[in-house]
């Protein structure tokens, strides 16, 4: 196995970080290789704001829930989905774009993920700790006025960054053959579901979660608990009011 597959075997999230600072060269030289991450048409169509401030961090947290990683980490970084410097460039050269619609929205949105992504493995490369948090896409009408996002502009992942303070252990995952399909997608049968998540469900911090939680099941955890229907109606609706703030739906 080569470096960076060895890399990628042993990562993990980090949500507890040292008080110790991250250079500001190093994370320079960590954004730069990033930004060699594949991006559609090489329009580069995002934007990673960057954070050490303690008090656009204390802004910040409550719209993360409050996860301690927000104040703790040295560094936040919030990857956003960005047509409006694409589309300053193609106003001053006389061009009409015509990315105000949700395909853009998309297509920036992969495009600052996968830099998003590209900078996690770099940086977990010189062993700093990493964590998403997803409130972002919850809670993004409020980033936007904390970070002063302009139209055209959606905060779309968070990432806090530091020296790792904690050593945890891996978390599970299904095993390869639930999620590869050999040429076209092949439908999972009852059996499968209960063969493929048959380790998951048995582990003892699974177990502990569906005690804790009075469940009958570790989906119910899921759905009842930790990712509820009416949260998620709740959440759209906020996103789709910030996608068409923002300028990419009608
Ligand atoms: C899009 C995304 C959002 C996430 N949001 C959170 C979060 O809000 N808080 C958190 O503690 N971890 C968050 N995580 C980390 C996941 O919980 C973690 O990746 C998953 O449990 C697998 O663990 P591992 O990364 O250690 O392998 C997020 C991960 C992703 C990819």
């Amino acid at each position: 196995m080569n470096e960076v597959s060895k890399i990628l075997m042993k990562r993990k999230s980090i949500r507890k970080y040292s008080s110790e600072p991250v250079d500001d060269n190093l994370l320079n030289d960590l954004l730069f290789a990033s930004c060699r991450a594949g991006t559609t048409g090489n329009m580069q169509v995002y934007s990673i704001i960057i954070t050490r401030s303690g008090s656009i961090k204390n802004e910040l947290a409550p719209l993360h829930f409050n996860q301690k990683m927000i104040i703790e980490a040295p560094v936040i970084l919030t990857f956003c989905a960005d047509f409006n410097r694409f589309n300053k460039w193609c106003r001053i050269n006389n061009a009409e774009p015509g990315y105000d619609n949700f395909l853009s929205f998309f297509t920036a949105s992969i495009d600052a993920l996968l830099v998003a992504q590209t900078f996690c493995i770099a940086a977990e490369s010189e062993k700093l700790g990493t964590c998403y948090l997803g409130t972002t896409t919850y809670t993004a009408d409020k980033i936007i006025e904390v970070l002063k996002l302009p139209k055209g502009v959606v905060p779309v992942a968070t990432v806090s960054v530091g020296w790792p303070a904690e050593d945890p252990e891996q978390v599970d995952r299904l095993p390869l053959k639930a999620v590869i399909h050999n040429e076209v997608y092949h439908d999972y049968s009852p059996d499968e579901i209960n063969f493929y998540y048959k380790e998951k469900e048995e582990r003892a911090d699974s177990r502990q979660f569906v005690k804790e939680n009075n469940k009958q099941s570790l989906a119910q955890v899921f759905t009842d608990v930790r990712y509820k229907k009416s949260d998620n109606v709740y959440f759209s609706e906020t996103l789709l009011s910030v996608l068409k703030n923002q300028g990419f739906l009608k």
